[in-house]
């Protein structure tokens, strides 16, 4: 993490407290339309983001974590620029960018650059690397200090590879290799915002720690301000200044680090980490448990009424099938959606009846059982999964397979 950044975000709240913040995204939306028969007419829209607002602030890294298909990547592009909002409003250093056209958004895309999450389809194959690293000048029309080749030369260093590899192509590198190249590529142009959308998803687990590192050890050399996306919050977990936790195209939580991790108040965020492995084996033969989601993720074109996690929640009642909790701030600079938060006061203590759906809208598993699924099947397991509530969930009982449903890693 970035020693800059603990003084440009004094106040995590995200409320600017060190001048204007980089980005702010108020309310933004993204439908995808989808059509059908001849005429092509709408018959629905799938809702990818649904009214997200948070601010960036210059030094930090804002972590966005959330299963795959709750809209990160969508919000990515949006930010980006790449993708065209259907409304809510984004600024960047206090313009707003949200329906500038192609001609004068150009600019922009020096400050804000994007690292892709497939290294291998995001790498032209034709290309060679100083061809592909070197893009970006020749784009933008910019002639570097010492022309394009030293440039891209200083960049490959940058981010630990070779100037020799300059005229190599992208087949002969590996998997982490060629994040690194997508890396310099990214740095160029010397950009303010870069957006990560999974950087390490698609690496070995082996790799993951360095490509992680690099990106934070070139923030505090660059001065670089990050999002940074990732489905699993093991990755996020010592980059980030703040997080936002997304659930079906709205963020459900949003918080500093440390109290996201220490005190979770949204069950959903809860739920994601304790199913964040135990990196230390010492830790394997604990018999603590780790919460196990039923169900899958509905879909983004039709979302549940009221809270949109009310189907896999098992604390919701019935004000939460009706009634969208708001994202507020529950505690200093650490806002939930919720009516009955984790870690804080219920929002709505007299509505105490659960909905049926809720009792088995979770398994508890022992953690051995989660952090290693081979401890699990060699019978050295602790626990077998217990569900709470009714017998119905007894389909999810003492199955070997129950801790790949759910929030394990995609
Ligand atoms: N271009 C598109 N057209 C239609 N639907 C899309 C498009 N891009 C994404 N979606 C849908 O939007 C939802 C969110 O997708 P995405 O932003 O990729 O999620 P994530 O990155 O969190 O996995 C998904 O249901 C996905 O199928
Ligand atoms: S308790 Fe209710 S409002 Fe809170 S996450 Fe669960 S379903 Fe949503
Ligand atoms: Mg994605």
């Amino acid at each position: 993490m970035s020693k800059a950044k603990d003084a440009a975000v004094a106040d995590t709240t995200g409320k600017d407290t060190a001048g204007e913040p980089l980005l702010r995204v108020e309310g933004l939306v993204k439908h995808f339309p989808v059509k059908k028969g001849l005429l092509q007419r709408q018959v629905g829209a799938v809702k990818a983001v649904d009214g997200l607002s948070f601010d960036v602030h210059a030094g930090e890294t804002l972590g966005i974590v959330g299963e795959s298909g709750c809209g990160k990547s969508t919000m990515g592009r949006l930010i980006t620029r790449l993708d065209e909002p259907t409304s809510g409003r984004i600024e960047f250093q206090g313009h707003d960018i949200t329906h500038m056209s192609a001609g004068k958004i150009r600019p922009l895309r020096r400050d804000v650059q994007m690292i892709f999450q497939d290294p291998y389809s995001s790498l032209n194959p034709r290309h060679t690397i100083g061809t592909i690293v070197g893009a970006p000048f020749k784009l933008q029309n910019v002639e570097p200090e010492g022309g394009v080749k030293q440039e891209v030369q200083r960049l490959l260093g940058l981010v630990g590879l070779s100037p020799e590899h300059y005229n190599r192509y992208p087949h002969e590198f590996s998997g982490g290799q060629r994040q690194r190249i997508g890396i310099a590529r990214a740095l160029a142009l010397s950009p303010k915002l870069v957006v990560a959308d999974e950087p390490v998803s698609a690496l070995d687990v082996s790799i993951q720690a360095q490509v992680v590192n690099l990106l934070d050890d070139l923030q505090d050399e660059l001065g670089l301000t990050y999002v940074i996306i990732a489905h699993d919050l093991s990755v996020i977990r010592h980059v980030s200044d703040r997080i936002a936790v997304m659930y079906l195209g709205k963020i459900v939580e949003l918080s500093d680090r440390k109290s996201l991790y220490e005190r979770p108040m949204h069950p959903y965020t809860k739920a994601l980490l304790s199913a964040v492995p135990v990196p230390d084996p010492r830790r394997r033969g604990l018999k603590s448990e780790r919460i196990l989601l039923q169900g899958d993720v509905p879909s983004p074109l039709s979302p549940p009424s009221g809270c949109r996690f009310h189907t896999r929640c098992w604390k919701a009642t019935e004000v939460c099938r009706t009634v969208e909790p708001p994202l507020i701030q529950l505690e200093p600079g650490h806002e939930a959606a919720c009516h009955h938060p984790e870690n804080a006061p219920d929002q709505i203590p007299d509505d105490t009846t659960v909905l049926a759906s809720a009792r088995e809208a979770i398994a508890l598993v022992g953690d051995a059982v989660a952090v290693d699924p081979a401890v699990a099947e060699a019978g050295e397991s602790a626990e077998a999964p217990k569900t709470v509530g009714t017998a119905k969930s007894e389909k999810t009982a003492g199955t070997a397979e129950a801790p790949s449903k759910g929030l394990t890693k995609e």
